[in-house]
């Protein structure tokens, strides 16, 4: 089991890198106010949310403690992040503001999950 607890966090690590790099490739544009959510940053974020909540269910069938008000934090941040890329993905054009918050509440996440311990 725990080898398969490593995979899902390689699988979660694998969506940050589409959510967080779809983000990076946008940068320049989102400079110029052209920039617009990328497929991957919606499969990203679909990644996250996915293996999450199996990594979740795997700790705990494990017996292993799970910080449940951290990973409520972010869920929740990772559920505006879906929202706002969900709703905007046709749209070509995204406002600066609300591009560049995507980004932040991203590494928000990375930053939580890496330092609340
Ligand atoms: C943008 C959103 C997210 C980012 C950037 C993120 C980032 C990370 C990172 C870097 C790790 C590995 C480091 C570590 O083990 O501490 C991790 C582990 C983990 N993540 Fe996430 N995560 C996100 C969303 C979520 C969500 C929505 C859930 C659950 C619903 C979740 C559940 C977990 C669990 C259970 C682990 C392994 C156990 C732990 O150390 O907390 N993550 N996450």
């Amino acid at each position: 089991m725990d080898v398969l607890i490593h995979v899902f966090v390689g699988l979660h690590i694998v969506g940050i890198a589409a959510l967080l790099g779809g983000f990076l490739t946008q940068m320049k544009a989102m400079g110029q106010g052209t920039a617009r959510f990328v497929p991957a940053m919606l499969h990203g974020a679909l990644t996250m949310l996915v293996t999450g909540v199996v990594l979740v269910g795997l700790n705990q069938a494990q017996d292993y403690s799970v910080d449940n008000i951290k990973i409520g934090v972010k869920l929740a941040v990772l559920v505006v992040i879906l929202g706002l890329v969900y709703v905007k993905r046709d749209e070509e054009r995204v406002e600066k503001p609300l591009f560049g918050l995507v980004g932040l509440l991203t590494l928000v996440n990375i930053f939580i999950a890496v330092l609340w311990t």
